[in-house]
């Protein structure tokens, strides 16, 4: 019986693919969001869980994750399907895909926000706002921003629209180019800024934070925002690597590009975390500054160092580039499911959704003035609320449930066809992918479950109210699979 290939597009060539998926890795979550959950977190410790669930979790899941893309050729949800179908597996995995879309959904309505912030400082920046800035006024330039809704909206509508513009002419249109140059330069601008970060006197302190570990001081939920952090900087457990993975050709080498990805992106975050910190001791400010430190940060180091006026231009730039090749991989998922199954163009789809994650990202804009002491569950506002239930919750699980469905449920021959492993890599891959990941998964969540039972109550009602509901749909659509 014959699949329902639905994804007509590929990329061009290998480096295309590889360079895309690392535009999609490589984002506001190594540059913004590791250091300043690293500094929440306590460093040391933290970082190294983090490094773990990475190496022993987020390289097995990325690999699986392209692999199902690839095989399922489908978007997320079609793909599951399909494959579930060939291997004789209950239609009920297309849920997974499901879940995918809905969280890349959710995190690009509060991404848009924080990479409106970003370029929002960029013209800070270019209006030479940071020459000469001091710590204090760098704080007072962040809360100037953020404290007015309306300079917020401006920008993460700006955003949206950005997306929405990129994401209705195709993947390949013009971004291709835009990554392969934007790559270089955000690493070329990390090194310079690493340069002035040893000149600050406090590299040393900066490296110790990050890498001497005490692990007296890690609490579980700190293990769980380790891994849920892995999840969101690789970008899996959502389908976005499973979209990008239906494009990819049956040449290509999924594992080596697994590899170089897991690598780009981890040196990234590495090396924005010790410039970040090194600015941050050498001008006694609170490593534990939250979704802020980047930008009170980094503008003093601009302020201060020659040609910071060029630098602090260009890198909030790149900045925004990364964000943006993210955001077109947050919502491709969606996209394409709303292309290939519903019947919608691109263009429309683009414009329906990105509305949508517009009007959720209200919610965060104001999570940053009015609403942010507005706590919903324990000290969570709209916005931590969201990335909470998005990064540690429905990432992890979509991440358990892709590995749980590759290593059990999936037909032998074509999982082994995908992955391309022999020998003794391969029968590591399977062990990790069978018994170590579900296991990780599981334990942390189990441990979590005591202190943050009312969160995982909620999503557990909200889920299964959605799930009911796709199930109900997807069985009314059954003839998806009867091609
Ligand atoms: N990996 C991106 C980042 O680090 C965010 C992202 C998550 C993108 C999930 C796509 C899917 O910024």
């Amino acid at each position: 019986m014959s699949l329902l290939k639905l994804s007509k597009q590929s990329w061009s060539s290998q480096t295309v693919f590889i360079m895309a998926a690392v535009g999609s890795a490589v984002g506001l979550g190594n540059i913004w969001k590791f250091p300043y959950i690293a500094g929440d977190n306590g460093g040391g410790a933290f970082v190294l869980v983090y490094l773990a669930c990475i190496a022993i979790i987020g390289l097995p899941i990325l690999l699986s994750e392209i692999a199902l893309g690839r095989a399922g050729q489908a978007n997320p949800v079609q793909a599951m399907a399909n494959l579930a179908h060939q291997s004789k597996s209950t239609r009920l995995w297309a849920g997974l895909g499901f879940n995918g879309v809905l969280a890349g959904l959710l995190i690009l309505s509060f991404y848009t926000v924080i990479a409106g912030l970003a370029l929002a400082y960029f013209f800070n920046s270019l209006q030479g706002l940071f020459v000469g800035i001091e710590s204090e006024q760098a704080q007072s330039l962040f809360d100037d921003t953020v404290s007015n809704p309306w300079t917020l909206l401006f920008w993460h509508s700006l955003m949206v629209l950005l997306t929405i513009l990129i994401v209705s002419r195709g993947v390949r249109g013009g971004l291709e180019k835009a990554i392969n140059m934007m790559m270089p330069g955000l690493f070329l601008i990390l090194l310079v800024l690493l340069g002035y970060a040893t000149t600050t006197g406090a590299f040393g302190q900066s490296w110790a934070f990050m890498f001497s570990a005490d692990f007296s001081k890690l609490s579980w939920q700190a293990v769980m925002v380790a891994m849920g952090h892995a999840f969101f900087t690789l970008s899996i457990g959502l389908g976005t690597m499973m979209a990008y993975g239906a494009y990819v050709g049956k040449d290509m080498s999924i594992a080596k590009a697994s590899i170089i990805i897991v690598i780009m992106d981890t040196l990234i975050a590495v090396l924005a975390g010790l410039v970040v910190f090194s600015i941050v001791f050498a001008n006694d400010l609170a490593p534990g500054a939250g979704p802020g430190l980047l930008f009170q940060t980094l503008p003093i180091a601009f302020g201060q160092m020659g040609a910071g006026w060029l630098f602090g231009t260009l890198f909030f730039l790149l900045v925004v580039m990364a964000a943006l090749t993210s955001a077109i991989s947050l919502i491709e998922p969606a996209i394409s499911w709303f292309e290939q199954n519903w019947g919608f163009s691109r263009a429309k789809a683009a414009w329906l959704l990105g509305s949508l994650v517009w009007f959720v990202g209200l919610g965060t804009v104001l999570s940053f003035n009015y609403w942010e002491a507005l706590y919903i569950i324990g000290e969570r506002n709209f916005f931590s609320l969201l990335d909470f239930i998005t990064s540690s919750i429905m990432l992890p699980l979509g991440g358990l449930f892709i590995g749980v469905f590759v290593a059990w449920a999936m037909r032998p021959d074509i999982r082994e066809a995908q992955i391309e492993l022999k020998g003794r890599l391969l029968a590591l891959f399977n062990f990790s992918l069978r018994y170590v990941t579900p296991l990780a998964v599981i334990l942390v969540f189990a441990s979590n479950v005591a202190s943050e039972w009312r969160t995982i109550a909620l999503v557990m009602m909200v889920s299964v109210g959605i799930y009911g509901l796709y199930i109900y749909k997807m069985l009314k659509r059954a003839k998806c699979l009867s091609n």
